[in-house]
């Protein structure tokens, strides 16, 4: 038998309840706060993910799955690359969202100039081929954001203070979550002071990783998170990144924080904060949950270059995204659960294979009243149908028997206390919510 692939999931009974206690608790909390749901493809053009995200980075150089249709995959066996595709038969699973929400913005003129911002949340399935660990998948689910339009510092605010209200909705303690924020920079002043880190990189190039020398040159920024302890140890004196803003990036983050400060949110300021993306400038955040064991639950930042990359007008842009899996993973370390009860429901049980009908009929007119209700599909004892009402948490179960299907009516038995009652068959519905209710 195939199985599924190692780093995959499959989300069925109360882990899939979680997921979707996720969703509805974004759905409210968001929805407050302006944001529209949006979906886009789980597969787009490679070019989305290398001009957004960057090619430089892990995600686009190892980790992005490609896809090809059957009859290219038989193609590019023959040629041995993938050098005669066209762009738009290079394609790749998401490994993210915001690139391709970003896409979907731009080829939707969702901002257009002069218009209120777009303001857009997401649930959805991403894809990253990273070594399989806890918490690290190769099919995770995120829910995130993505505010287009926005370029004041009020935003960049809204969005972490949002964040944060949403842990908390979710169960998190406030004070065992560790918020870190850093900028840096913008198109402005970021040329300079990666220069400045290249240039460290190689001074202290007998002491770093040859992974550290090649980014030197492609992404120095990147050395701060090093797999490596040692480069890490190292970069502890390079230049940061607070220390060379220009005035404009200096002033946006310390409005930031200042809004930070008058809302009451703790965080702790981590200069060498970058995150793994390309596409941020200015204010980057990282949320961890102190013994939580999994890294960071969510992260996000601005990133005001990336409308211009996806091949739009120059438009701000702030976001973030969490990680479901790594939620409910620590928030069961913190003690608590992503986990909402199954509802409540209503038992249909017949006594025999006689009063099938009337079964039907009254199982049918609950479900038409809107009330969860099951029955008994398998001829089974009455004895072991109640057994699996009780399995299923039903509050109330109603019994047909022959004499209810002569005299026309129901019986309605309380699980708890098993107390049994007749009623009309004509006042089941009624009856039975009025149960409920209680
Ligand atoms: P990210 O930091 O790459 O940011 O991912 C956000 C969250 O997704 C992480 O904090 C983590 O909880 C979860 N996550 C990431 N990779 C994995 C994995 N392999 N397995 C399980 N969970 C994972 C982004 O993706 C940005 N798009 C966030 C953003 C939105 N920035 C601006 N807007």
């Amino acid at each position: 038998m195939a199985q599924r692939v190692q780093g995959t999931e499959d989300l069925f009974g109360g882990y899939m309840r979680a997921w979707q206690h996720m969703q509805d608790v974004a759905r409210d909390l968001f929805g407050a706060y302006g944001f529209d749901m949006v979906e886009t493809p789980a597969i787009e053009q490679v070019d989305t993910f290398v001009h957004g995200i960057g090619e430089s980075t892990d995600v686009v150089r190892k980790e992005m799955f490609r896809v090809v249709s059957g009859a290219l995959f038989e193609n590019l066996f023959e040629q041995g690359s993938e050098a005669g595709l066209k762009p738009k038969q290079r394609l790749a699973m998401r490994p993210e969202g915001t690139a391709g929400v970003v896409r979907a913005a731009v080829e939707n003129n969702m901002v257009p100039q002069g218009a209120a911002p777009a303001k857009l949340w997401y649930a959805e399935a991403m894809f990253r081929g990273e070594r399989p660990q806890k918490g690290r998948l190769r099919q995770f689910h995120q829910v995130g954001v993505e505010w287009l339009g926005a370029a004041d510092p009020a935003a960049d605010a809204e969005c972490i203070i949002m964040l944060m209200e949403y842990y908390k909705r979710l169960g998190f303690d406030p004070s065992r979550l560790k918020l870190s924020i850093n900028s840096m920079g913008d198109a402005a002043c970021r040329p300079a002071y990666r220069e400045k880190v290249r240039q460290f990189i190689l001074d202290h190039a007998d002491e770093m990783c040859e992974d550290c020398l090649e980014r030197a040159e492609i992404n120095p920024l990147r050395s701060f998170d090093c797999k490596n302890d040692h480069c890490r140890e190292v970069m502890r004196d390079a230049p940061l990144a607070k220390d060379n803003l220009c005035d404009d990036c200096a002033e946006h983050y310390a409005q930031v924080k200042r809004y930070l400060d008058a809302a009451g949110v703790t965080y702790v300021e981590d200069p060498t904060l970058v995150r793994g993306l390309d596409y941020y400038t200015r204010t980057v955040f990282e949320v961890e949950a102190v013994d939580g064991g999994v890294g960071a639950i969510g992260g996000g930042g601005r990133y005001d270059g990336l409308m211009e990359l996806e091949g739009g007008k120059p438009t701000p842009g702030i976001g973030f995204a969490v990680g479901f899996e790594r939620i409910a993973l620590a928030l069961a370390a913190q003690g608590g659960s992503l986990e909402t009860p199954q509802p409540g429901c209503v038992y249909v049980a017949g006594t025999s294979a006689d009063e099938r009908e009337a079964v039907f009929s009254a199982t049918l007119a609950l479900r038409q009243a809107g009330v969860r209700t099951e029955a008994d599909y398998q001829g089974r004892s009455l004895k072991s149908q109640f057994k699996q009402a009780d399995k299923l948490g039903a509050r109330v179960c109603v019994v047909i028997g022959p004499d209810e299907v002569a005299a026309n009516a129901v019986t309605l038995r309380d699980m708890e206390t098993h107390e049994q009652t007749q009623v009309p068959a004509a006042e089941l519905v009624s009856a039975v919510t009025a149960r409920l209710a209680k």
